[in-house]
């Protein structure tokens, strides 16, 4: 018999982490599975107090998957679970087992269930592939044809189309760019080194983590259409790259600790990052899930900060040449951002997978 337990992959993520505090939040039962790491046993303790139940799998292994789903029997998955840029572009062998072979399996466990549960996939606006403003002056669409043109793009291209394929009841989040809520305290020089090569001018559009756990919520428990949903804030949300590191730097006290970027190139449709503004109006509709404008979501920030604004303000220089050396030896010649090339130069090839 199907239980009413919701089951949460890459609960211990950025975005799995919001949507567990948002169910349990609402009452709901919840399993949130992860990799049996130590920083995540650390955290468990946090979503065991808050009412979940957490059950460690690894989801590459079809054995752990089963054994998953045989105990919990969810009346629906939210499949977070993946491995994301810029780390997939460095292994895109796991990245290919965690985002496809995995997903595959899952979508194929919950088939078999003799309740099938419905299925709600984290998908990406990377589907869309590389998005020159310059050419794509609108606004993204669920409906504009997909065009993935890195890995990460690819792998959640096949596994929306293998959803849909199912004969699950299904829904699919497609995601901006995710806005955790909470100071970085972690420095990550691959992130950091990631984001100074995108084009300064591409668009972004961003969406408060809450926001992104309360779609997944409702698209997982209130029996909304299968349908593709665009998951970005309300329009204070649509930036340009450009802006978004260096406001996000601000925020922690580290205003100006960012090497400058530099623009794409208008006229080659390549040599632009997979991001776009989107239309949001029919996601919004459905899963009124836009509650955090993005400056409210940087005052949040900056407060939790607080008095370590002064003193990381004071190592901003540094950090500005140190970046800068950092990224110099994978830097393209020229006036304009080349991000696929430098990319590849750091972590190996991005390009799309041969088909298998
Ligand atoms: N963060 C964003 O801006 C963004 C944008 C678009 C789409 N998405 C999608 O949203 C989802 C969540 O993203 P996130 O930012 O929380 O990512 P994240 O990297 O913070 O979390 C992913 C989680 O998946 C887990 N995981 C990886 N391999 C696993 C395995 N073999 N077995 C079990 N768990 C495994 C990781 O341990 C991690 O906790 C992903 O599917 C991602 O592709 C995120």
């Amino acid at each position: 018999m199907t239980s009413d337990t919701i089951l949460v992959t890459g609960a211990f993520g950025s975005v799995g982490a919001e949507v567990v505090r948002h169910l349990t939040g609402q009452g709901r039962r919840v399993t949130a599975t992860d990799l049996d790491v130590p920083s995540n046993r650390r955290k468990a303790a946090s979503f065991r107090r808050a009412g979940a139940e957490v059950r460690w799998a690894d989801l590459t292994r079809d054995d752990e998957v089963h054994g998953l789903l045989a105990r919990t029997e969810p009346m629906a998955i939210i499949h977070l679970a993946a491995v994301i840029p810029p780390f997939c572009y460095a292994r895109p062998g796991l990245a290919h087992r965690v985002n496809v072979d995995a997903t595959a399996a899952l979508i194929q466990g919950a088939r078999d269930l003799p309740s099938p549960p419905r299925f709600v996939q984290a998908s990406s606006v990377a589907v869309h592939g590389p998005r020159n403003p310059h050419r794509h002056t609108g606004l993204l669409t669920p409906t504009t044809p997909l065009n993935p043109s890195d890995v990460y793009g690819e792998h959640k291209a096949r596994v929306e189309e293998r959803l849909m394929a199912s004969g699950l009841d299904w829904a699919i989040l497609r995601i901006g760019g995710v806005i955790v809520p909470e100071p970085h305290w972690h420095f990550d020089l691959d992130l950091v080194t990631f984001q100074g090569m995108l084009p300064v001018d591409g668009r972004i559009h961003t969406v408060d983590a809450r926001d992104a756990a309360r779609a997944f919520g409702t698209a997982a428990t209130a029996g909304v259409p299968r349908e593709v949903y665009l998951i970005g804030g309300d329009p204070t949300h649509r930036v340009r790259q450009g802006d978004l590191a260096p406001a996000i730097a601000a925020v922690m006290g580290l205003g100006g600790g960012l090497p400058p970027g530099r623009p794409g190139d208008p006229g080659r449709d390549q040599a632009w990052f997979a991001t776009d503004w989107m239309d949001t109006t029919r996601a919004q509709e459905v899963l009124s899930f836009q509650r955090h404008p993005l400056p409210d979501t940087f005052r949040e920030i900056e407060t939790k900060v607080g008095w370590r604004r002064r003193p990381l303000s004071l190592i901003a220089p540094a950090l500005r040449g140190y970046l800068r050396r950092r990224s110099a030896p994978y830097e393209t010649d020229g006036p304009h951002a080349d991000p696929w090339t430098e990319m590849s130069a750091r972590w190996g090839s991005t390009a799309t997978e041969p088909v298998r």
